[in-house]
């Protein structure tokens, strides 16, 4: 079965076609950091014209990079939710029309369960269970991973997300959006143990996270200090750290509480090098293994999207003809293939 993944749910365009037996065919990303760059932030009525204008291109582009047609399709995958509204609307309204007039089943996906079966992209997929960390810029959670759909939330954050954090942080230190990537760089070149870090949360049992205390402390060191360039990588540096510490003690209990052997990372934080080498060194250390989509798999993409929706029309699922789109939409509401 070969499907075509969009996704429109935030400030990219991505889209991909993964086929059952082939695997990944092709993908392509249009990122919208010039468009949003000069607001600091995501302009939500920029992101959906910009989708308006790429997500057709983009089909074409990456159908003739293939050598296929319209007509080689067999489904049509989209991005449903959680996200911005009217972003989601392009593609919820592209994917299911052209699945329409194709004749097609279309299946609308929710984007979290495509971050979590990300990896499942990669050469050497893990194997349920898993306890699967999903830290993006909306979310960041612990999930355990019985199957495609069978999952339970072990633990979420209680106010930002991780990558929201990084990205709130990075503004306040002065650096341009988007900000997660922009301050794990500055932190390679700081000193990350001169100012000290809480690690929030991790001094009483449970699985929650909360990081708008970090965030607060970060604040307060950068205004009430020297604001020169090695005390903005200084900072960056310990609040790297603090928030990829934290992570790691949380991931550890949450694979002990449940008795599982099997971590894995996705969501767009999930590509930060220092988390993914402080995960992999708890690995070691504790036997367990630890699995994570390619860098660009991390943050959104349209193959995350194209893999899950594939799952789910294999298994029957179908959206119907309404077209659908669900700003906020729990995980644990999604129904199991294998029902
Ligand atoms: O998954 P994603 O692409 O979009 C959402 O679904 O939110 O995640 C984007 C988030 C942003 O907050 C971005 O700053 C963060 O992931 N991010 C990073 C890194 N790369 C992306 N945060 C820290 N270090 C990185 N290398
Ligand atoms: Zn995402």
């Amino acid at each position: 079965m070969l499907v075509l993944g969009i996704e429109t749910s935030c400030d990219e365009t991505g889209v991909a076609l993964y086929d059952s037996r082939r695997g990944l065919v092709a993908d392509a990303l249009h990122s919208q950091i010039a468009i949003h760059a000069e607001y600091g932030g995501v302009v939500p009525e920029l992101a959906s014209r910009d989708h308006v204008r790429k997500t057709l291109p983009l089909i074409r582009q990456i159908l003739d990079q293939a050598g296929l047609t319209l007509d080689s399709l067999n489904g049509i995958a989209y991005t449903e939710g959680p996200g911005l509204i009217g972003a989601l609307l392009v593609g919820s309204s592209i994917g299911r029309s052209l699945a329409l007039a194709l004749g097609v089943p279309a299946i609308g996906v929710h984007h979290m369960e495509g971050h979590l079966l990300a990896p499942m992209l990669e050469d050497s997929p893990p194997e349920f269970p898993f306890v699967a960390l999903l830290v993006s810029g909306g979310h960041t959670m612990l999930v355990e991973v019985a199957g495609v759909g069978r999952y339970r939330v072990l633990g979420e954050t209680l106010d930002d997300a991780a990558g929201e954090a990084f990205d709130k942080t990075a503004k306040l230190l002065g650096l341009p959006y988007p900000g997660g990537p922009e301050l794990a760089k500055l932190a390679e070149r700081g000193d990350a143990k001169r100012f000290g870090f809480p690690r929030p949360m991790t001094d009483r049992p449970g699985l929650d996270l909360s990081f708008s205390g970090l965030k607060t402390h970060t604040r307060q060191l950068w205004q009430n200090g020297h604001q020169d360039e090695q005390t903005r990588a200084d900072i960056a540096a310990g609040f790297q750290l603090a928030v990829t510490d934290t992570l790691s003690i949380k991931c550890r209990r949450a694979l002990q509480q449940i008795r599982c052997g099997q971590l894995v990372v996705a969501g767009g934080v999930g590509a930060n090098r220092m988390l993914r080498r402080q995960l992999s060194q708890q690995a070691d250390k504790h036997g367990w293994a630890v699995s994570y989509p390619r860098p660009e798999f991390c943050t959104d993409n349209g193959a995350m999207i194209a893999y899950a929706g594939c799952q789910r029309l294999l298994a029957g699922d179908t959206a119907a003809l309404d077209i659908q789109a669900r700003p906020r939409w729990s995980l644990e509401t999604l129904e199991p293939i294998d029902r």
